[in-house]
């Protein structure tokens, strides 16, 4: 079979060689460089629930609840029954898991898990170790790889996928495949502040729903709490906050236990809006204190951030470091069941692009990667399968575009106008009258004619369509759950 997988993260690459170890000729398109993309980025791990004190079903239970009770149990059940699998298949792709003297992988605490369940490589370096041990081996695997190659569009006839129109130094070629596997990440370039790289404006997600292809829980992102507040965006890994260290006001009082019994390892949207809240209303950064966990451990289980917060100025095995939230995370995207499998014939989806639904409302630290390693090697080992009279789309919708409001009172599109827009009012902290305003900007913006000259253009008109979704998908959503929440009164928005 003919495969084309778009998008070189962990999901993309996992897929592709799976695919390609299973006889099928493989051709991965990317944006970029191999291998660019979020995954380099992540510094937290891969959760894996069967250390000797746990267990898939602990670890399971964990992400349900961190999900509002909106994960699918048995999405979760294949989530984290993979764990193993998973990493035992990235280490025998060459990625080196931190582990004791005696070899036994050493397993790290982040918020929302009640174990110590995440692998680590070169401590908080495990993206970049997977990114980069991922690449070499497509590299070497008889692999085709199209890089600098923008997905602009999915070709599809009669619901059924016959490959992707690329645009490739300005000219467009349509690329041939019985199967595409989206795996292109998420949208996290719709806000103002985000952790994501600059690529990461729903391309796949957005081609996929002018392609017709059901969405869901586009709701649902999620914001990351602790962003070094000093510079460009660099997130401080939850699991700084695994290893102890505290969430400081401007009197240093740790004020996250007035949000959640569990204080600073609360599920992450808590964390993130009792943040959000503290700084709004000190009119000051919050603080991440992590000097009692020592100057000699940070360095060794934190070289990356120990590294970056010194470049910034900061001793922070001395002094707490200001911290404040940004979008990291999409939650829902397009709707597969649990091989990856989509809404049109022989498209599949993986990793952050897909909604497989093992992450609800809000996702759990450190299941993003796992996710990426299981989807993308059954979203491969489905290949063979027959594909599936229906595919179960679980509450998905096809992304329609809503027709414009005639009244013009906006200001102009930019991307950064709708990064502000997106972070102000379809944010942390929502409000119905917000939400509103946003879906009729959003929807003036869309309906203006728009040449698609450059790849700009192309990113710009994906994030227009994706916040137009992802607005009326938040407006639809009439009560708070996770990353979802919603104020009625004014009021207390203000003192965000
Ligand atoms: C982190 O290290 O805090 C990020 C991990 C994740 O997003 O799962």
């Amino acid at each position: 079979m003919n495969v084309i997988v778009v998008g070189s993260g962990i999901g993309g690459l996992t897929a592709a060689l799976h695919a390609r170890e299973r006889g099928h000729s493989v051709t991965v398109v990317t944006k970029g460089a191999l291998g660019d993309g979020c995954t380099g980025f992540a510094q937290g791990g891969v959760a894996g629930g069967y250390g000797h004190d746990d267990s898939p079903a602990l670890h399971a239970a964990d992400t349900l609840a961190a999900s509002g009770g909106l994960a699918d149990a048995d999405a979760v059940d294949v989530l984290v029954g993979g764990a193993r699998a998973a990493i035992d298949d990235l280490t025998a792709r060459g990625v080196r898991f931190d582990r004791s003297a005696d070899g036994a992988l050493l397993r790290g605490r982040e918020a929302a898990h009640s174990r110590s369940r995440i692998v680590h490589s070169g401590g908080d370096a495990t993206g970049a170790a997977i990114a980069s041990a991922l690449v070499a081996a497509t590299r070497t695997a008889r692999i085709d790889v199209v890089e600098n190659a923008f997905l602009a569009d999915l070709e599809v006839v009669d619901d059924e996928i016959r490959g992707v129109r690329v645009l490739i130094g300005g000219s467009s070629s349509i690329l041939r495949a019985d199967a595409v596997i989206l795996a292109t990440g998420g949208a996290g370039r719709l806000y103002a502040h985000t952790t994501n790289p600059e690529g990461t404006t729903g391309d796949g997600i957005a081609a996929a729903m002018r392609a017709g292809a059901a969405v869901a829980d586009l709701e649902f992102l999620q914001f990351h709490p602790t962003i070094l507040d000093a510079g460009p965006p660099f997130l401080v890994s939850e699991a700084v906050r695994g290893e102890g260290a505290t969430l400081l006001d401007d009197e240093g009082r740790r004020f996250v236990f007035e949000s959640h019994p569990d204080g600073e390892l609360a599920p992450r949207d808590v964390v993130a809006r009792a943040i959000a809240r503290r700084a709004a209303r000190q009119g000051a950064p919050v603080r991440l204190d992590a000097t009692m966990i020592g100057g000699a451990a940070l360095r060794r289980r934190f070289p990356t951030i120990d590294r970056v917060t010194r470049e910034r100025g900061f001793d922070w095995s001395a002094e707490p470091i200001p911290v404040t939230p940004a979008a990291h995370y999409l939650m829902g995207g397009i709707v597969t069941d649990v091989d990856g499998r989509t809404s049109i014939t022989g498209l599949f989806a993986v990793g952050e692009t897909a909604r497989t639904g093992v992450h609800g409302a809000n996702r759990l630290a450190s299941n993003s990667l796992l996710e990426g390693a299981v989807f993308g090697a059954r979203a491969a080992a489905a290949l063979e399968l027959p594909w599936p009279t229906t595919v179960e789309n679980r509450a998905g919708s096809p992304g329609a575009v809503e027709p414009a409001p005639d009244d013009d009172d906006s200001m102009p599109f930019s991307r950064s106008a709708l990064q502000h827009l997106m972070w102000d009012e379809v944010g942390l902290i929502r409000t119905p009258a917000g939400l509103r305003r946003a879906a009729h900007t959003v929807a003036l913006w869309a309906a203006q004619p728009r040449p698609l000259r450059s790849i700009v253009d192309h990113e710009d008109a994906n994030l227009l369509a994706l916040a137009g979704a992802m607005t009326r998908a938040a407006l639809a959503r009439t009560e708070s759950v996770g990353s979802h929440h919603l104020e009625t009164t004014t009021a207390v928005l203000e003192t965000v």
